[in-house]
C-alpha cells in the first residue's frame, strides 16, 4: 500500500483523477470500478474537466459501481444510477450500455448479485477500483462484519451509514433505504488495482486504523492491506492521525513513478 498526502481535498481529488485518466491512456479498453458519495464529485468534476483540456477517451471503457440502495429505481434521484448518470456518464463521451451498477429494484436480488458478479468475470476483471471510505469503516457498503472473502450481496446499513448519508435524503435518517446491494470485499479485493481516496476531518481516525491498524472485519477498508497494488490518497485532514507520515511523504517525492503527479495543481484546469 501506498499513502499519498495532499495539502486540500481538490489536490487530492485531483490527484486521484489524473491517476484514472493515465491508466485510461494506457488501456483505453479499461474497466473502471467507481463509487459515488460526496468525495467523489470533485474526482468527477476534474475527470470532466481532464477529458475537455486533454481529449480523454472513454468511449471504449466499461463501468462498474459499487453499490445501489435497495427499492430506489434508477429514475430516483436518490439512487445511485442516477448519481453516476448525472455527476459523470451524462457528461464525457462514455456509452452509457457500458456502465453497469446493480439493479436496486430487481424481483430477485440474489440473482441480481449473481449476475454482476458474473458481468464483472465477463468483463475480465476490474482494472482499477476506486473507493470511498464510511465512517463506519465500509468500503462500498461492506458494514462492520462483512466477511473479507463476502461477494456482492444484500447488506443492511448501520444507523451511522444512513446518518451520514441522510443530508442526501432531505437530511432525515429515516427516509435513507435500509439495505443496499453491494460488491463483497472479496469482490473489491479481485480489482487489479484499488484507489481510495479519503478528504476531511472526519475521515482521520477511520482512516488511521483502516491503513494502520490490525485488519479487521469491523473495518472491512482495513482488507486493502492485503492488496498488492493499492493506493490511498488523502488530504491533510484525514491523514492528521497516521503515524507514519513521513515514510509516506518521502515515497512521493522521492519514487519515479510519483513523479509525473508532482506537480499537479498547476498543471491542470481548475473543474
Ligand atoms: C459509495 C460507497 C461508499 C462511500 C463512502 C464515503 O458508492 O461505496 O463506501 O464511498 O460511504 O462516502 P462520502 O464520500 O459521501 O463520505
Amino acid at each position: 500500500m501506498e499513502v499519498i498526502i495532499r495539502p486540500s481535498a481538490e489536490q487530492a481529488a485531483e490527484l486521484v483523477a489524473w491517476l484514472i485518466a493515465a491508466r485510461l491512456r494506457s488501456k483505453p479498453d479499461l474497466v473502471l470500478g467507481l463509487a459515488t458519495g460526496r468525495t467523489m464529485e470533485s474526482v468527477y468534476d476534474y475527470l470532466i474537466s481532464i477529458q475537455r483540456s486533454e481529449g480523454l477517451d472513454f468511449s471504449h471503457c466499461r463501468t462498474f459501481n459499487l453499490d445501489e440502495y435497495i427499492g430506489v429505481p434508477a429514475e430516483d434521484e436518490h439512487s445511485y444510477r442516477y448519481y453516476m448518470n448525472h455527476h459523470l456518464f451524462r457528461r464525457i463521451n462514455i456509452d452509457l450500455a457500458n456502465t453497469y451498477v446493480p439493479d436496486g429494484v430487481a424481483a430477485d436480488l440474489r440473482a441480481e448479485a449473481a449476475n454482476y458478479e458474473h458481468l464483472i468475470r465477463e468483463a475480465g476483471g476490474i482494472d482499477l477500483q476506486l473507493l470511498g471510505i464510511g465512517e463506519a469503516g465500509h468500503i462500498g457498503f461492506n458494514e462492520p462484519l462483512s466477511a473479507l472473502m463476502s461477494r456482492t450481496r444484500e447488506k443492511a446499513l448501520t444507523p451511522v451509514t444512513r446518518e451520514r448519508n441522510a443530508a442526501m435524503f432531505g437530511g432525515d435518517p429515516d427516509k435513507v433505504p435500509k439495505r443496499a446491494l453491494t460488491m463483497g470485499v472479496g469482490t473489491i479485493l479481485d480489482s487489479h488495482e484499488l484507489l481510495l481516496l479519503a478528504t476531511g476531518g472526519a475521515k482521520a481516525s477511520i482512516l488511521a486504523k483502516a491503513v494502520e491498524g490490525p485488519i479487521t472485519a469491523m473495518i472491512s477498508a482495513s482488507a486493502m492491506q492485503l492488496h498488492a497494488n493499492c493506493k490511498v490518497i488523502v488530504d491533510e485532514e484525514a491523514a492528521r492521525e497516521l503515524k507514519g507520515r513521513d515514510y509516506y511523504d518521502w515515497i512521493f517525492h522521492n519514487e519515479p513513478e510519483w513523479r509525473e503527479f508532482r506537480d499537479l495543481a498547476s498543471a491542470s484546469p481548475s473543474p
